[in-house]
């Protein structure tokens, strides 16, 4: 036979842990990602490619710039605007989103990405 009175008095305290501040606050960055854009992005007012896919797939468009820059030769991107643009991450991407720290940075310390490009690919230097 179980004891009824002891699982439910667990199930509530249970119920309440989990649901508590403490419990979302518990380990690291409680604090959600919100990256900032420079003068210079506010400016510019859209991305390379729209903000959703950017969001989900800038990865996929640097691994793209990558593999066409290095392979191919291709060093220039145009967008659907028309826009074109240098295929480069320090000098394109980095240029408009200069603080790494506070764009970049922000979303990969929270989900714990940490992407290797700059053992190589020099980061902007930032004022505080
Ligand atoms: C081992 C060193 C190294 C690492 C690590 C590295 N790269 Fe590169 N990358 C290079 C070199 C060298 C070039 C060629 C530069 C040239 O020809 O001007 C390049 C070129 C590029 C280019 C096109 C040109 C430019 O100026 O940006 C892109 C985009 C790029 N890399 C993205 C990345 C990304 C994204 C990462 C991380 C996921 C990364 N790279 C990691 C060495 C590296
Ligand atoms: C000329 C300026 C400019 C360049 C170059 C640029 N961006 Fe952006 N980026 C922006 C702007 C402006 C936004 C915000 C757009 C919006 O709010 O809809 C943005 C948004 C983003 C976002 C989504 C941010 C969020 O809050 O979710 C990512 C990720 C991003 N950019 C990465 C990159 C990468 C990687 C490159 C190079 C391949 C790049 N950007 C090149 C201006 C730029
Ligand atoms: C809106 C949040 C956000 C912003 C802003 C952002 N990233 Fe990311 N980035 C992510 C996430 C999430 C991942 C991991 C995605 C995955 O693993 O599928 C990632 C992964 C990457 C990777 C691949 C890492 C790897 O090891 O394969 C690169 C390269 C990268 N980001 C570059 C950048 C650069 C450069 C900037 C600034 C210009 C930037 N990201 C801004 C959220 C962001």
């Amino acid at each position: 036979m179980y004891d009824g009175g002891k699982i439910i008095i667990g199930l509530i305290i249970g119920i309440g842990f989990f649901t508590s501040p403490f419990f979302f606050n518990a380990g690291k960055a409680a604090r959600r990602p919100e990256p900032e854009l420079t003068q210079k992005a506010k400016d510019a007012k859209e991305c390379v490619l729209e903000t959703s896919y950017m969001k989900s797939s800038h990865m996929k468009l640097l691994d793209e710039w990558r593999q066409t820059f290095v392979r191919n030769d291709e060093r220039y991107f145009t967008a659907k605007s028309g826009k074109v643009y240098y295929k480069s991450l320090q000098g394109t991407c980095l240029d408009c989103h200069s603080n790494k720290s506070r764009f970049c940075d922000q979303c990969h310390d929270y989900m714990g990405e940490s992407p290797y490009c700059w053992e190589c690919h020099i980061e902007p230097k930032e004022s505080k």
